[in-house]
């Protein structure tokens, strides 16, 4: 796809990688997008770039707008490989003036590349710089998602080039967000956001509240993947005002494995107890269910709870896989409970238990429910009996 002007004198110029399905451990259905910015000016800036696999399609739209031997200023907003991987290849062609990064950036960039020669400029938050009519502000956004992290403001076009805030990995012919489906634009932001930053909450929740202390006018949000927000970018704002304060609603999620259908079983009778008190219940085998879809569906769930016979005095492996992950993201103010079945030892529920605690869900049933062998009509009913009782609870 070609360069967009997305506002006067602005260009994505970004490539589309349509085939990438593993985004270091995040499932990628749909592909994503690596946006690159150019502005047009007295001078003229690069903003970020993309993996150095998607060289050429930054080159080839850089090219559509501007001959990049005369693009005097670089500014790198992240220096995680998805942006910077193009960096050596196009400074070496355009020979910048100066590279703008945050301190921490600058610190990032000489730990990957190790090109000392490279003109880095430091900015830290509030520095500003002039492009001739147009200005770019500087916010440093450390920890959204990464220590270098910032975003750059260009007030004279209402204009915030937001790094990876806001994404989505999702690629698309179309650059805007009302060109598209909106709920399945929200669906990949959610996923974004529930596997990037649900870890990183407290410091969403300080950033949007310092945003609008700052009385910064956004008319569009440009990220760095996925759709850029021209229309009513308030909504992905307040989105991210939502799931960073950890906003729940009704509903259950379900995550086991089974080896021989008991645990499965279990699964299903608990299934059963919450949609008796009305609770929405999503049911997610580890084994047809890919870990990043497990966090989305819990990024608005109540309840967490988790089930897995015991292997080797342990879990089942793809269940310590999104335990893992899970405790990772950090979900935070919710409730859950461990089940699973056994043939001789039993530890499973203990460790499922432990995982719950240290992620701080507060314990719906302290001990959980094992069941030795295949459960019997007496043990499912125990299992419906703990469903109502998550039910309840949910509903407060
Ligand atoms: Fe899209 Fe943190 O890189």
């Amino acid at each position: 796809m070609g360069a967009i002007e997305i506002k006067e004198n602005v260009y994505w110029v970004g490539a589309i990688d349509w085939d990438i399905r593993d985004f270091h451990g995040y499932s990628t259905k749909k592909g994503t997008t690596y946006n690159a910015y150019l502005v047009k000016d007295e001078k003229i800036a690069l903003f970020d770039t993309v993996k150095k696999e998607n060289y050429s399609e930054l080159l080839h739209n850089i090219h559509q707008v501007t001959d990049p031997a005369k693009i005097d200023y670089i500014i790198v907003n992240h220096v995680e490989m998805d942006h910077s991987g193009s960096l050596p290849k196009i400074i070496d062609l355009c020979k910048p003036e100066k590279i703008f990064c945050s301190k921490m950036g600058k610190k990032a960039l000489l730990e990957h590349f190790h090109r000392e020669d490279w003109p880095l400029v430091e900015v830290n938050s509030g520095d500003s710089i002039s492009l001739g009519k147009k200005t770019v502000n500087f916010l440093e956004t450390r920890m959204l998602h990464w220590p270098d992290s910032m975003f750059s403001y260009i007030p004279e076009d209402k204009l915030l080039i937001s790094s990876d805030a806001f994404g989505q990995h999702w690629a698309t012919s179309e650059r805007f967000n009302d060109e598209v489906y909106e709920p399945e634009l929200m669906s990949h932001a959610a996923k974004y956001y529930a596997n990037i930053l649900l870890i990183f909450s407290p410091i969403v929740q300080k950033l949007l509240a310092s945003v609008q202390e700052m009385g910064l006018e956004i008319d569009m949000i440009a990220p760095d993947h996925g759709l850029i927000w021209r229309k009513s970018p308030e909504k992905i704002i307040a989105a991210y005002d939502g799931w960073s304060r950890q906003e729940t609603r009704d509903k259950a999620v379900i995550v086991f494995d089974t080896m021989w259908k008991s645990t499965e079983k279990m699964a299903n009778a608990i299934c059963q107890g919450l949609i008796s008190e009305g609770i929405s219940v999503i049911m997610m085998n580890t084994h047809v269910n890919h870990r990043s879809d497990v966090i989305s569906e819990i990024l608005d769930a109540k309840a967490i709870i988790l089930g897995s016979p015991t292997l080797n005095n342990g879990i089942l492996p793809m269940m310590a896989d999104i335990v893992t992950y899970m405790k990772g993201l950090r979900p935070r103010g919710r409730i859950g409970a461990a089940f699973g079945s056994y043939g001789w030892s039993g530890e499973a529920v203990k460790h499922l238990n432990a995982a719950l605690e240290e992620m701080k869900i507060e314990l719906v049933d302290e001990e959980g429910i094992r069941v030795r062998n295949v459960p019997d009509h007496d043990a499912l009913k125990l299992c419906v009996e703990l469903g109502k009782k998550i039910g309840k609870a949910i509903k407060g």
